[in-house]
């Protein structure tokens, strides 16, 4: 359903801006309002969650008693990568599924209020030159294109492995004034400045879940770290980072906030945010042991 919107923006009226500002404190496009509305229409009512969290939304929606609230929860960004709808470049919806911890009724927010490493299933639909599901439930990473002329998903790229070293890197360089020395140094690697060893290609599209999903099948390591105007990064943990990091690491992948696994923090607020590093293992290890070495010894 989504995927029809996108597919005819400007034929139909999904283009520019909404005209409200929503929680995250950014001017809602009007496919942002869409997506959510359709997530919500398509999921709240079919018995399976008792509440819903979206980006898109201040508070969780808990599911009301007389549509009987089902056992799971799903926080969701039902847009990602806003800022290049109207360019028609690649965007997509980012999807968390926990099992509720309250007992029955209405979810809370305590139940959206869980650590990643307990998700039930995480995925993303990716809206690039083909439509693509790819999900997790915690037995690999499998990728469905959707096929237009049956309005099927087909499975193409079953259990996904993304290899240890990758080709990108991929970071929006514009923030470099603000980034600790450590970042400063890590880019300085991958573009070979002193030596070729670490040296990556650049890719940044500002849709995370096209930059994800690029380096998900050719290897690669996406930065969004905390810096001097944003001290939690930018990026939002229980439906960006949080969902990313399981299918990284079922795809042997790994993903942290530049100390510790994404899966392993305990959220406290719905909307917190963040610093995001994930893809390639080896780049992401990389990535953390320099920024250690090179921050400890600027902090001393
Ligand atoms: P959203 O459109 O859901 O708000 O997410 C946008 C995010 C993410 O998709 C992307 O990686 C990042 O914003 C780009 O931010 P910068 O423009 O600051 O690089
Ligand atoms: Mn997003
Ligand atoms: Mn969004």
């Amino acid at each position: 359903m989504i995927s029809g919107y996108v597919r005819r923006a400007g034929l139909v009226d999904v283009l520019g801006a909404f005209g409200r500002t929503n929680v995250q404190g950014e001017e809602q496009q009007k496919l942002d309002v869409i997506a959510n509305d359709t997530m919500i229409q398509s999921i709240a009512y079919t018995g399976r969650v008792c509440v819903m969290a979206s980006e898109e939304d201040a508070e969780p929606f808990p599911i009301p008693e007389e549509h009987n609230p089902g056992k799971y929860v799903l926080l969701h960004d039902p847009l990602d990568g806003s800022s290049n709808i109207d360019v028609n470049v690649s965007i997509g919806t980012i999807f968390s599924i926990h099992q509720r911890v309250t007992e029955s009724g209405p979810g809370t927010l305590e139940d959206c209020l869980q650590k990643g490493r307990g998700q039930i299933a995480a995925g993303y639909v990716i809206h690039g030159s083909s439509t693509v599901l790819v999900y997790t439930v915690g037995r690999g990473v499998h990728a469905f294109t959707l096929d237009p002329t049956i309005g099927e998903f087909l499975l193409v790229n079953p259990d996904i492995k993304t290899p240890e070293i990758g080709k990108y890197y991929s970071i929006n360089e514009s923030y470099y004034q603000r980034w600790s020395d450590g970042y400063r140094r890590v880019v300085q690697e991958f573009k070979g400045v002193e030596s070729t060893e670490h040296r990556k290609n650049a890719r940044y599209i500002g849709s995370l879940v096209a930059d994800f999903h690029r380096n998900l099948l050719s290897g690669g390591v996406f930065m969004y770290p905390a810096d001097s105007k944003a001290p939690h990064g930018k990026l939002r943990l229980l439906y960006e980072a949080s969902p990313l990091a399981f299918i990284a690491e079922q795809a042997g992948g790994a993903a942290s906030d530049g100390v510790t696994p994404i899966l392993d923090i305990q959220p406290t607020e719905l909307h917190q945010r963040t610093p995001l590093l994930i893809g390639s293992r080896g780049d992401v290890a990389f990535v953390e042991r320099t920024v250690a070495e090179v921050d400890s010894v600027a902090a001393k």
